[in-house]
């Protein structure tokens, strides 16, 4: 399986995190490269079948939590028929952005299978998680199919 890491990132935490999201993916046999909103892999992203959507936590701190520049990732190519999960990076509270980037994605035609919160001090535990959960949901879909 391909895949394509799709990040949004203000100071760089997400764009590492996305780095290395597509290495431990590539480390278990999913292919996976990593790129910014701003600057889409498209041949990556058309021959991709799950792709990952990051972005960095906006809010209020305690309230009001959303992706961040959440403009950009409305935009993002159409992802008809892909697999797609998402995630985020937070200092304090995550609130509802996980929610809310999973319904951007689902609007983008993405067939959402998860989502993950990665606090921007525990990156590679988060990332460890997130990729063992996606790995997870990916043996049940191909079992399911079978
Ligand atoms: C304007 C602004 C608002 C933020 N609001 C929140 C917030 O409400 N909750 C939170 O946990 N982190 C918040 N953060 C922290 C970032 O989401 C966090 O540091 C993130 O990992 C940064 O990712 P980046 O380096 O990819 O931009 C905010 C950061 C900025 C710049």
């Amino acid at each position: 399986m391909k895949a394509v890491v799709i990040y949004e990132s203000l100071t760089g935490t997400t764009a590492k995190a996305g780095e290395m999201i597509a290495e431990e993916l590539t480390r278990y046999g999913v292919e996976a490269v990593a790129c910014s909103i701003t600057e889409v892999n498209l041949p990556a992203l058309s021959a991709a079948e799950l792709v990952v959507v990051g972005s960095w936590t906006d809010g209020l701190v305690f309230a009001g939590q959303k992706p961040g520049r959440d403009w950009r990732l409305r935009k993002m190519p159409v992802i008809d028929g892909k697999l797609a999960a998402v995630y985020c990076t937070y200092a304090v509270k995550h609130g509802k952005t996980l929610p809310k980037l999973e319904r951007i994605v689902r609007m983008r035609g993405g067939d959402t299978i998860g989502g993950y919160a990665i606090h921007r001090k525990k990156m590679e535990a988060g990332v460890t998680e997130f990729v063992g959960r996606i790995l997870s949901a990916l043996d049940k879909q191909t079992a399911d199919a079978a």
